[in-house]
């Protein structure tokens, strides 16, 4: 079993490489699942219902959330309906939507986790009990557990990463936008890299116009970020297989296409 990632999808740019890529990768690497981050997809803040369904037609089983995940309001009314799409799951008890979704994929359940970090982010629930809670519940129907942890520090993912070392097929990082090269399969067979990475505009600052970052760190003053529509664009991804009897991962593969890494079908 393959499963494809695709990182954080950020505003039009980003949909746009989906739509034009995804149908490449899965005709190269033929994934049985793929699954898409979509936090920053809506104008690089939170999700619409028209974007969940865009990526479901692209060829998404399952959309992925963080930290932006609540905003675009629109998001409460559609969120208990969208059930292909997770936010963190350890957001408090009550929180509109959920943290896990099983899909079959011909005929073989995944179970698919997303998880929010604490540290530089939010306080939320604890991920590392919540984790387990979950996983515990993912186990009574299917070994293929994989896992999106968006945090921001580094050593929050990687404690992450082993912490659930052989309970999950996989845990992938996201929210830094920028990639890791640290992809690896950990000793028990738990697939793990700390940053997947972003897709959308390549030109420009984790996804934002450079301009303006770079004059918020000149002056400190107020500024509006603005997605950059204007520059070039990348994809970033990340490639696992897993055994379907064992949920174990046996191979793991960056993807990273933008003018400086060419894509070859
Ligand atoms: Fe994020």
């Amino acid at each position: 079993m393959k499963i494809l990632f695709i990182g954080d999808v950020v505003g039009s740019p980003g949909r746009d490489m989906v739509q034009q890529y995804l149908p490449k990768l899965k005709e190269k690497y033929k994934p049985n699942m793929t699954i898409i981050n979509g936090e920053n997809a809506a104008s690089g803040k939170g999700i619409n219902e028209k974007i969940y369904k865009q990526f479901l037609e692209y060829g998404a089983q399952v959309v992925t959330l963080g930290n932006h995940a609540w905003d675009k309001k629109e998001i409460f009314e559609f969120i208990d309906d969208a059930k292909n799409m997770i936010r963190p799951a350890n957001f408090p008890e009550g929180t509109p939507g959920k943290g896990l979704v099983f899909t079959n994929v011909n005929g073989v359940e995944v179970a698919v986790i997303n998880m929010q970090g604490r540290t530089f982010l939010p306080p939320l629930d604890d991920p590392f009990r919540k984790v387990d809670e979950l996983i515990e519940e993912a186990k009574k129907r299917t070994n293929i557990i994989f896992v999106d942890f968006h945090a921001e520090a580094t050593s929050e993912k990687q404690a992450m990463g082993w912490y659930v070392d052989g309970k999950v097929s996989a845990v992938v990082g996201t929210h830094t936008h920028t990639q890791t090269a640290d992809e690896r399969i950990l000793p028990q067979g738990t697939a793990y890299i700390t940053d997947v990475g972003m897709t959308g505009p390549y030109d420009a600052i984790l996804g934002v116009e450079k301009e303006a970052v770079m004059k918020r760190f000149l002056t400190n003053l107020p500024v509006r970020f603005e997605i950059d529509k204007k520059g070039r664009t990348q994809l970033n991804g990340f490639l696992v297989t897993i055994s379907e009897k064992t949920g174990k991962a046996s191979k793991v593969e960056r993807i990273l296409i933008n003018d400086d890494h060419l894509f070859f079908g």
